[in-house]
């Protein structure tokens, strides 16, 4: 809690400047910071000058701002952070929110089929306070991934569980045992088939997996080959297929906390896990500095640790505009068609976005704008806008759902 405690000892200084004789303790209870300022002899001061504590919209914070024009997420998350809860809870909510509101088929059940038609979920949750992470990847039949990711974090020592095997540690939580597949995921998986399963995720197998389905064997090649393999062409990354809803927020009490919720890469190879559930890629949160969270090619962005990048350039003075864009632009430097998105927060309050690669440029959310105290959805432009097709129109989402909180 640096940021906060360099607030509370601000004022302090101005305090103790006036008392010389004074001293003055700090300490922290379950419901925040408690000052009190003593005389040398441990008698209370009777202190005229009330310290002045800034109003909250003033400070920035609390603040919670997501991936995406998930605007009912957030709303959800904000109005817990506005009631007093922590940032932690409001996180886990926001992404929850998108897990039963299906956000854009991206996030929870019934969306992006693997290539056998299941829908597998992964999830994070991450907490500033203890610098504990929960996480599950490729879970199977549990819709609320990221409930599940909060009681990894909560009941274990882990950091991440995969698969089956996470699915069996959900039900003995308590989670039911959902079918995750709908009408929609099913039409999803029989178009794609009756397209030759394009397009897919495999390269450099026989049969040429751009004509052809599986099953695939491995393609032999010489050292040359090797070198010149076929690159697939990159993903198109839109609304509708970007993998994630990404969720930082910061309490009123200075906390931060991020979230990921995804269903990963539609027609994915089975067992695929993407950059959601990996702590620094899908959301990374320090308690001194901020949080961020990123969006979209999962395993480009996973292969550089985009959050984390962000937040350790936020913690060297860059403004969260800027370290997104330079954690960006360290991807486009290796794979210059990749797409993808970044928002970060610091403790502040101040917040900002970086995009590359979506042509429709990057809407995302946060509450509250400075001087209300609604949702709000911002666009943040590319710096490149070349991956992606025809322009598309952002509906505005359904308002928040109160009975989720
Ligand atoms: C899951 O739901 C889908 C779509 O409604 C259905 O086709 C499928 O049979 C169900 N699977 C199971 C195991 O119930
Ligand atoms: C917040 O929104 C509510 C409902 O719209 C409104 O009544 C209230 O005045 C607003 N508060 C601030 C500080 O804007
Ligand atoms: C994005 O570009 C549009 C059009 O050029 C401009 O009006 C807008 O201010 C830009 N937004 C940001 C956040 O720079």
């Amino acid at each position: 809690m640096r940021g906060k405690q360099s607030f509370v000892v601000g004022i302090f200084v101005v305090l103790i400047s006036s008392c010389a004789s004074c001293s003055a303790k700090l300490s922290q209870s379950s419901n925040g910071f408690i000052y009190s300022i003593f005389n040398q002899d441990n008698s209370i001061v009777d202190v005229e000058e009330e310290p002045e504590i800034k109003p909250r919209q003033q400070m920035g914070i609390p603040v919670v701002i997501n991936t995406w024009g998930f605007d009912a997420g957030n709303a959800n998350a904000w109005n817990m952070l506005n009631r007093g809860g922590s940032a932690l809870d409001a996180v886990e909510v926001g992404a929850t929110t998108c897990e039963v509101l299906q956000c854009d088929n991206t996030v929870g059940f019934g969306g992006s089929p693997d290539e056998n038609g299941e829908t597998t979920l992964d999830a994070m949750i991450m907490d500033g306070e203890r610098h504990a992470v929960g996480a599950v990847g490729c879970l199977r039949r549990v819709k609320n991934a990221v409930g599940v990711a909060r009681k990894v974090l909560e009941h274990t020592s882990h950091t991440l569980l995969v698969g089956e095997l996470a699915t069996q540690f959900a039900l003995s939580m308590g989670f039911p045992e959902e079918n995750l597949t709908t009408p929609d995921s099913l039409e999803m998986h029989d178009s794609w088939e009756r397209n030759n399963c394009q397009p897919n995720f495999w390269r450099n197998v026989n049969p040429d997996p751009t004509q052809s389905c599986g099953p695939y064997t491995p393609k032999t090649m010489t050292k040359d080959q090797s070198k010149t393999m076929v690159q697939v062409p990159p993903r198109v990354i839109d609304q509708w297929n970007h993998d994630t809803i990404g969720i930082v927020a910061i309490d009123s009490l200075g906390r931060v906390a991020s979230a990921t919720s995804s269903n990963g890469a539609r027609n994915k190879i089975p067992g695929r896990v993407g950059d959601a559930p990996i702590v620094g890629a899908g959301s990374y949160v320090d308690k001194d500095i901020g949080g961020a969270a990123a969006t979209g090619d999962g395993d480009i962005m996973v292969r550089f640790l985009p959050s984390l990048l962000a937040v350790e350039k936020m913690g060297m003075g860059l403004s969260p505009t800027e370290a997104a864009e330079e954690a960006i632009q360290k991807i486009a430097r290796f794979y210059p068609t990749f797409s993808g998105a970044l928002v970060a927060v610091n403790l502040r309050g101040e917040y900002g976005a970086a995009c590359h690669g979506i042509a429709t440029g990057f809407p995302y959310c946060v509450s509250p704008e400075a001087g209300s105290n609604g949702t709000i959805i911002l666009h943040a432009n590319c710096t490149s806008t070349s991956t992606s097709p025809a322009n598309r129109v952002f509906p505005n989402p359904a308002a928040a759902n109160p009975s989720l909180l």
